[in-house]
């Protein structure tokens, strides 16, 4: 019998790199390896990373310093760096980090194996080039850490909106939206192996564009249209919008199709016209308000979720200020809150000072996360007394005589277990919430 090398992934950062940790699964499975979730038997550990914010990077460093204690104990023990710090930091990693065998970027998993098999020869191994092309289009994502319920599926890679503060570009490359049939294809295997909901992947998926031999392009609304259409049992979540490119032809074919969930994630950022314009967002915060405005209009049931910085550079009080009262304004269902970090050769870096004083950000940004739970309750609270359809997940994390599952507009919906599996759908009425979670009974 021949006996396989073992590879363990931990990834961190967003959903994309969740995803890209499935690729890489594949990729290696097809070379002959096997995974496994105990780190302690790994041939090959992979850390696939996140460079958003620094204290994603320091995380990875120090993960890195207490790896080393395994590396003396399995001197053949192979470790490496995936991703978004692995495309910004290059060869300064593996002069830096000793315990480094192997820096790859977000567009060479392909290469995995050759580097892989260059280590076994003694040597360290890099590749960080960016594709103008790859989307990883034919390969078969392995979905190793599956509710076997839930899935994402990558459409598009790469950004090129350069917010100022942001990373992405630089780390991720250009924008490249991968083949519509592909998308249809690994949508429909799926849904055929028991997957109930899928979620569209690209760091803007509203500028999805695919044009085929024929020159006929399909939008983002196109594709939805298809997806949605591959059965009303399939549901549909997408992430994430661009607030400047979320049209109405996009709305409203949410509105014509009941599986594609009612709820959008469209990060603000802030609320304030003139740091939108230094973020070089492409929007005030009056079009902002508009597209909520739509949203309402077209989809009346939908949740709406973001994403705020506290303290980008030159935020004044009123700015911030601006920013409280626009998350009153809409409600936000739920919200990511960060304080802004500066993250080297963005526009921001560049151009900018990070003025703004620690102290004031960390408590702008406690302002922020304070209001946000404060609309999150008053949100869960309008749902007390409504009836959901309920995908089942899985068992709470509380208890294994109660289902955790979640609702169109995706919030977790936690309620005493019944005859049902996880994938089936189910009315739950709910009679209790929390901030994070709405509690309740089945209707049967
Ligand atoms: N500092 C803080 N937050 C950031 N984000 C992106 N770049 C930074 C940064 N430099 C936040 C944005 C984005 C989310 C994914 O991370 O809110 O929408
Ligand atoms: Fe994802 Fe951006 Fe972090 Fe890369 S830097 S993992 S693209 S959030």
């Amino acid at each position: 019998m021949v006996i396989k090398r073992k590879f363990f992934i931990e990834t961190y950062g967003c959903q994309m790199n969740f995803s890209d940790s499935e690729i890489v699964a594949s990729i290696l499975s097809d070379d002959g390896f096997e995974s496994t979730v105990e780190i302690s038997e790994a041939d090959l550990i992979l850390i696939n990373t996140c460079s958003i914010r620094d204290n994603a990077e320091q995380r990875v460093l120090r993960r890195l310093k207490n790896l080393q204690s395994l590396k003396k104990k399995r001197p053949g023990l192979i470790i490496g760096i995936l991703g978004c710090m692995a495309e910004r930091l290059k060869e300064e990693l593996l002069e830096k980090e000793l315990v480094l065998d192997l820096v790859a970027g977000p567009d060479v998993y392909r290469d995995l194996p050759k580097l892989i098999s260059r280590i076994g020869t003694g040597q360290k191994a890099i590749n960080t080039l960016l594709s103008e092309e790859e989307t990883y289009a034919d390969i078969t994502p392995v979905r190793y850490d599956s509710n076997g319920i839930s899935a994402f599926i990558s459409i598009m890679r790469g950004c090129e909106n350069y917010c100022a503060y942001c990373v992405v570009p630089y780390v991720r490359g250009i924008e490249r939206s991968r083949e519509d049939a592909s998308i249809i294809r690994e949508a429909t295997v799926l849904f055929e192996n028991g997957y109930r909901e899928i979620t569209l992947l690209g760091q803007n998926v509203n500028s999805y564009s695919w044009v085929d031999k024929d020159n006929h392009t399909t939008g983002f609304a196109g594709l939805l249209d298809r997806v949605a259409g591959i059965s009303p049992l399939l549901r549909i979540r997408f992430s994430t919008s661009h607030p400047k490119d979320i049209s109405d032809d996009l709305l409203q074919t949410i509105a014509r199709h009941p599986n594609i969930c009612r709820s959008i994630h469209l990060p603000v950022q802030s609320g304030s016209s003139r740091i939108l314009d230094k973020m070089n967002r492409g929007y005030t915060r009056g079009q902002y308000l508009e597209r909520v405005a739509a949203i309402h209009r077209f989809v009346p049931d939908c949740a709406v979720s973001t994403d705020i910085i506290a303290g980008f550079c030159s935020e004044t009080e009123d700015d911030h200020k601006e920013t409280l009262s626009l998350m009153k304004a809409v409600g936000f269902d739920y919200a990511f809150m960060f304080m802004y970090s500066e993250r080297p050769d963005t526009l921001a870096a560049e151009k900018y000072p990070d003025d703004v004083p620690v102290e004031d950000k960390e408590r702008r940004l406690k302002e922020v996360i304070d209001l946000q739970q404060a609309l999150s309750y008053q949100s869960n609270e309008r749902n007390k007394g409504k009836v959901f359809e309920v995908l089942i997940e899985g068992f709470s994390k509380r208890s294994k005589e109660h289902f955790s599952g979640r609702n169109s507009q995706n919030k977790v919906v936690v309620f005493p277990k019944t005859e049902n599996q996880p994938g089936d759908y189910l009315s739950v009425e709910i009679v209790n919430f929390t901030s994070a979670t709405l509690i309740g009974k089945a209707i049967l």
